[in-house]
């Protein structure tokens, strides 16, 4: 199944709570929460407080994008506030297995991300022990910008890699996902769609998730 995950960050922060909960009336699958910490990214946005707030809003699994430099640091606190699905950077892990470890031993769905510039080769040894993988099609640190068209190569090129292994975790896409680009990028092999603008920046979340599903054949 093709599932949505909004991503909070396009969210209105004034009422978090309802956003996220407008989002779950809407039909959203997952919520996606985007923590940077202004080193690996040039911005700065939530820490684990956050994710216990969304907790507290939704039933709907958490999805947290760790967009930081030493993210072993962090992952306990988040995975103790309610973080279900937990993905690093492997830009960001000097020992990316010991990362992904971490995360299972956490309890929570351990994911690895790549930049669009990143190899898939720099994931290739942690296939078998992750639950997803995150393809990212804008370089992250904003919501809002263009879809990198040759992430469709790279989810394409990930997609055999998975077959021939015989593996299967799930492929999340990340920037630049809307009404326009969501077929195409469906057509290559993704799972889970992560937007933010193009559903919190809309007039109706529930029109909006409702035509994605239809793209998505669902
Ligand atoms: C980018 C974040 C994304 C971002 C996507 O750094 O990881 O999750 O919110 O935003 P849109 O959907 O607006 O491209
Ligand atoms: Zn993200």
């Amino acid at each position: 199944m093709k599932l949505i995950a909004p991503s909070i960050l396009s969210a209105d922060f004034s009422k978090l709570g309802e956003e996220i909960k407008a989002v779950e009336a809407a039909g959203a699958d997952w919520i996606h929460i985007d923590v940077m910490d202004g080193h690996f990214v040039p911005n700065i946005t939530m820490g684990p407080i956050i994710v216990e707030a969304a907790k507290k809003s939704t039933d709907l699994p958490l999805d947290v994008h760790l967009m930081i430099e030493n993210p072993d640091l962090y992952v306990p606190d988040f995975a103790k506030a309610g973080a279900d699905w937990i993905a690093v950077h492997a830009e960001a892990c000097v020992h990316l297995s010991r990362s992904i470890q971490l995360i299972k031993s956490c309890g929570a769905k351990a994911g690895v991300t790549l930049n669009p510039a990143t190899p898939l080769s720099a994931i290739e040894w942690v296939l078998e022990d992750v639950d997803y993988i995150l393809i990212m099609s804008v370089n992250p640190g904003f919501g809002g910008q263009a879809f990198i068209e040759n992430s469709l190569d790279k989810i394409r090129r990930l997609r055999e890699v998975l077959a021939e292994r015989g593996l299967s975790p799930l492929i999340q896409i990340d920037g630049g996902v809307n009404s326009k680009t969501i077929e195409r990028i469906s057509a290559a092999g993704v799972d889970v769609f992560v937007a933010g603008s193009a559903i919190f920046g809309s007039d109706d979340y529930q029109k909006t998730i409702a035509d994605f599903k239809q793209k998505l054949g669902r």
